[in-house]
């Protein structure tokens, strides 16, 4: 029985597939080397094709890019880089003439320096009224000359950069990116206003950077490992800002998905308390490492923290911060963690590939809504990017030491055989593409049967044409060592080998698809997943 297509439902985000676009990757329209909206614009159909519910655009506001984009200078306005605030709303407008939804990515927790509040703030003063919408305080020490608390930065260093009339400001990552202050009511007007600003313009979703950062301890006390609760992340008061965005949303059927990176399960689901977002990402699965008991105690754990707030939980591999999945997949440790990232970390990218095309079965056949990065249709690796290009503010603060986050940020590649993979740029793009690049080209995979991309695109036409994945229960079924083996509605069962040997496969009566071919004699190898109806 054909299922209804999830965006036309109210609850579509219960069980959708999104997309991630980074827009500076994705395509260039303009040919100067970095993608924009026009670009973008062209590839709908691709985007249709591949079967996508909904776009989530990584921030496109108009921004010195210091941060990708996270450096927000005008919430209201398109980067001149990107294109116009006209050609957002038609690019609005016409994905959703594909049935695409769209969802925008709200920075909350602080500006760019180049925000018209923070230059305000600079120029009138200590003690004025601009410097209270951020942390501005006195620093230690006798002449104010040490920062005024330790807290660590989220990108290594300090949090604290002095200005030149002596006082210190707050800034949780670059100095280019200063904390707004989230007591302060002229700060959450604002955002309400935003918010509605984004929605009137027909979004149907918003993602909430950083969302678990933005109240602080107002003492601003030291941070001291351990300590509880911790003086910036997790705060209980960030719960009454969520609620009345909740509000506003509700006046559109807007949704939120929330970046809520917290281990604690309990502290979690209470973002996703029925007043408050909608879903948050599931980054405990993206860090998991590829074993059958590790990720099924995360599976378990993720349904058992959504279960009593009657959220759905989201399935994400991979995205514009982290290592890409199919080099993560094939090296030795194949979990994620930002602490442990260094330079020339091998991989065996024909082992991750195989790896990535299971998980990506796995994920997809999980109660739940999906996140695709762009490229991981297409099985991207992280690129390396010679140190002169690097353009992530994290490897410079890091001393050098953290290759950064451009490594899964290089523009994608649509055609082999044209300048600059088919990217559109007629100059060189703004990250360099590896020379190996055009082999993953769009072009190439679409008609290949045994591509990621067509793998892809059959899971997503399957899944949506298939009563039975998407929200609802999840049984698991017995299973040898290694395998993970669990039943969904409508006689769906999905089978994920990672024993390393081969496996007999369940009675079924259809196979339906396969992360790679079955052995001759019909049993499943290794780092292979299947898709059956029993
Ligand atoms: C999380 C975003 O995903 C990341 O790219 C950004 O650097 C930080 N938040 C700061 O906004």
């Amino acid at each position: 029985m054909a299922a209804v297509h999830p965006s036309r439902t109210d609850t579509w985000w219960r069980d959708a597939v999104i997309y991630q676009i980074y827009p500076r990757s994705f395509a260039d329209g303009d040919g100067d080397g970095t993608g924009d909206l026009a670009g973008i614009r062209t590839h709908l159909p691709y985007l249709s094709e591949l079967g996508v519910d909904a776009v989530w655009f990584t921030p496109w506001y108009l921004s010195p890019l210091v941060d990708g984009g996270y450096d927000v200078a005008d919430y209201r306005a398109i980067d001149p880089a990107f294109g116009t605030l006209e050609e957002a709303e038609k690019l609005i407008a016409e994905a959703d003439e594909f049935g695409i939804r769209v969802i925008v990515d709200i920075v909350p927790n602080h500006v760019s320096d180049q925000h018209a509040w923070f230059r305000a703030a600079l120029e009138a003063g200590p003690g004025s009224p601009e410097r209270e919408r951020f942390h501005f305080r006195p620093g230690r020490g006798e002449n104010g000359e040490l920062p005024p608390n330790d807290w660590p930065s989220q990108f290594s260093g300090t949090t604290w950069t002095r200005v030149p009339d002596g006082e210190w400001y707050l800034h949780l990552f670059t100095p280019e990116q200063p904390d707004l202050n989230w007591s302060h009511p002229a700060v959450r007007r604002e955002h309400e206003d935003i918010l509605r600003f984004w929605f009137e313009r027909g979004v149907a979703g918003v993602r909430i950077d950083s969302a678990a950062l933005l109240t602080k301890h107002p003492d601003l006390p030291d941070f001291t490992e351990g300590v509880d609760p911790h003086p910036y992340i997790d705060q209980d008061e960030i719960h009454d800002i969520y609620r009345s965005w909740r509000a506003i949303a509700d006046e559109y059927d807007g949704v939120f998905v929330g970046e809520v990176w917290l281990p604690d399960a309990e502290r979690f689901a209470r973002y996703l308390r029925p007043d408050e977002l909608h879903t948050a990402f599931n980054f405990n699965f993206l860090s998991c490492p590829w074993d059958a008991g590790r990720l099924r105690r995360t599976i378990d754990d993720t349904l058992a923290e959504h279960a009593p707030v009657h959220a759905p939980a989201t399935w994400v591999l991979c995205n514009h911060d982290v290592t890409r999945t199919v080099t993560r997949y094939g090296r030795t440790d194949t979990g994620f963690d930002f602490g442990t990232k260094e330079f020339g970390t091998p991989s065996d990218l024909q082992l991750g590939t195989r790896r990535a095309r299971a998980a990506a079965l796995l994920t997809l056949a999980l109660p739940g809504s999906v996140y695709l990065y762009q490229g991981e249709e297409l099985g991207l690796p992280e690129a390396d990017i010679p140190l002169d290009r690097i353009q992530d503010p994290m490897h410079f603060r890091s001393g050098g030491t953290d290759p950064g986050r451009d490594g899964c940020r290089v523009p994608l590649p649509w055609a082999a055989d044209e300048p600059s993979c088919g990217f559109g740029a007629r100059t060189e793009p703004w990250l360099p593409q590896p020379a190996d690049w055009a082999r993953y080209a769009v072009d190439r995979q679409d008609t290949d049967p045994d591509s990621m991309l067509s793998l892809y695109r059959t899971a997503l036409l399957l899944r949506r044409s298939t009563e039975g994945f998407g929200d609802g229960p999840l049984t698991w079924l017995p299973a040898e060592d290694g395998v993970l083996a669990f039943a969904r509605g409508n006689g769906l069962v999905c089978v994920v080998n990672l024993s390393g040997r081969s496996i007999g496969l369940p009675p079924h009566e259809e196979l339906l698809l396969a992360s790679s071919p079955l052995d001759s004699d019909g049993r499943l190898p290794g780092d292979t997943a299947v898709w059956l109806r029993r």
